[in-house]
């Protein structure tokens, strides 16, 4: 299976928020489409960086992910990642390499002295998620109770790059 991943840019989001949000909606098992639709246009004017998964010349999988903090900081956060759960597997793994090359390309071009450290937040009754952000090289730093919402853990994965 042929699988590109491409950054898209802020200014050409509307271009593909119907299929982001589709793939969104269908891998977090949201029926609030118009929630998630506005949920990334606010994102994307935050400052959020969304790339897309193309299998078969159509969008299956995204990621996004935010510089936080400060530049000095050197840290950026995946924020969500989704697949189509109709769609082609084997997209997680190429979706965070493209992210990372993109995060560093981002802290390289506007002289941010690179990436320190990339962290996730993902819900502690997720393995799938967990083990692949383990074979992407991020561990399993710190267990943040009731972090979103009462009785729901959050497991925080980190990458450090130096
Ligand atoms: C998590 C998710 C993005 C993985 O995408 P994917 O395309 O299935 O990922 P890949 O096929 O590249 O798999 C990479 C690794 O993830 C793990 N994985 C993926 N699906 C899994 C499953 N159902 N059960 C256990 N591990 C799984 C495996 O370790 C796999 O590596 P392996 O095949 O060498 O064992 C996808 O399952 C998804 O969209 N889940 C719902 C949304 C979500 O939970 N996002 C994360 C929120 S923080």
């Amino acid at each position: 299976m042929d699988v590109s991943v491409r950054h898209v840019p802020s200014c050409q989001i509307e271009t593909c928020l119907a299929t982001i949000t589709s793939v969104f909606c269908s891998a977090f098992r949201r029926v609030d489409r118009v929630n998630v639709e506005n949920l990334i246009q606010a994102e994307v004017q935050q400052g959020h960086h969304y790339l897309v998964a193309i299998a078969d010349g159509q969008i299956h999988g995204f990621v996004s992910w935010a510089m936080r903090y400060e530049p000095r900081h050197q840290i950026a956060e995946l924020v969500h990642i989704g697949t189509n759960p109709y769609g082609p597997r084997g997209l997680g793994r190429p979706l965070i390499a493209a992210m990372e090359a993109d995060i560093r390309d981002f802290f390289q071009d506007r002289s941010l002295s690179g990436i320190r450290m990339i962290y996730i937040l993902t819900h502690a009754d997720n393995p799938p998620a967990h083990n692949l952000y383990e074979r992407c090289g991020y561990k399993h730093a710190a267990t943040i109770p009731s972090f979103f919402r009462a009785g729901m853990d959050e497991y925080m994965f980190t990458k450090h790059f130096e």
